[in-house]
């Protein structure tokens, strides 16, 4: 991304000239939000959804949009512009703005800073993809308002840098014995050929994946369900995957160092994923794939 532009307040700079103030609350407090929003062909993929989820976490952190919708589509296309031959993730964080006093106290005026910037998607590997990936469990120790796509991710980041340190890709996170998500991807199971996520609450990211596979799912006739999960339900499952508009969908093929069903992608993996490689080429052909 380095000659590309970021969008900054209303202006598009180069990136070494995008500044923010050390007084930043998205800085000081974590007083911010953000989305990934993958775009293929230049094209942004579920952008209404993503657009949506923005306005919740706005509204439960009592901000209020900035950017109109079609604001935000402009800053998108004009991002994506220059690199279209690449698959891009478009970054967008608001935060509540620099004040020239550190102070928890939300202010009377807030006057938000708002940025976004392209970093290029990897082209996908298929090979890499049907190798899936190893998770770990571990304790789900982040607070209780996960629907908030804040970016406040530092216990996040602590489970990821565990899992890495234990050669695995992914933690799932688990809270009082029920299984949440991923650090920062959502959960789904196969159990007895169904297609298990856990239920919306406000202890797991309501994702945009997680929602268009379950749409996938619907229209293929594949049976599935939102429903707690517990560790015995996870240890026992044929397939285990997270999913997440960077990572996509991905099989856990090891978890905590034992093999989950045969130790490869499942079957219903790989039904489920080639649905999602037709939406995102249609998509690229100029259909809406999924997003109404
Ligand atoms: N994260 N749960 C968490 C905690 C996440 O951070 C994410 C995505 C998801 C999946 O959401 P979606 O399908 O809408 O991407 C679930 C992004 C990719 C990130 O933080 O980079």
């Amino acid at each position: 991304m380095d000659d590309a532009l970021v969008y900054l307040n209303g202006e598009y700079l180069p990136r070494e000239r995008a500044c923010l103030p050390l007084t930043d609350r998205g800085l000081l407090f974590g007083d911010s939000v953000y989305e990934v929003v993958p775009a293929y062909g230049g094209r942004p993929f579920r952008v209404n959804q993503h657009l949506a989820r923005l306005d919740r976490s706005l509204a439960a952190i009592r901000m209020q949009n900035p950017l109109s919708h079609d604001e935000w589509r402009t800053v998108f296309e004009r991002l994506t512009a220059p690199v279209q031959g690449q698959d891009q993730s478009i970054y967008l964080q608001v935060t509540r703005g620099a004040y020239p006093v550190r102070n928890h106290v939300i202010p009377a005026q807030v006057d938000a800073n708002v940025f976004a910037f392209c970093m290029p998607i990897p082209p996908r590997d298929p090979a890499v993809a049907a190798r899936g990936i190893r998770a770990i469990t571990l304790d789900d120790i982040r607070w209780h308002r996960c629907d908030i796509k804040a970016t406040t991710l530092l216990a996040n980041v602590l489970a990821r840098a565990q899992a890495s340190d234990e050669g695995a890709d992914e933690a799932i996170l688990v809270r009082d014995g029920q299984v949440m998500e991923g650090t920062a991807s959502n959960l789904f199971i196969v159990s007895n050929g169904l297609l298990i996520t856990p239920p919306d609450s406000p202890e797991l990211l309501p994702g945009i994946t997680r929602d268009l596979v379950l749409e996938l799912a619907q229209e293929a006739g594949v049976p599935h369900a939102h429903a707690t999960i517990g560790m015995a339900e996870l240890e026992s499952a044929e397939e285990v995957w997270v999913t997440s508009s960077t990572r996509e969908i991905a099989a856990v093929v090891e978890l905590n160092g034992r093999r989950v069903g045969d130790g490869v992608p499942g079957e219903m993996w790989h039904r489920m994923d080639a649905l999602y490689q037709a939406c995102k080429e249609r998509l690229r052909l100029g259909d809406e794939c999924h997003d109404d």
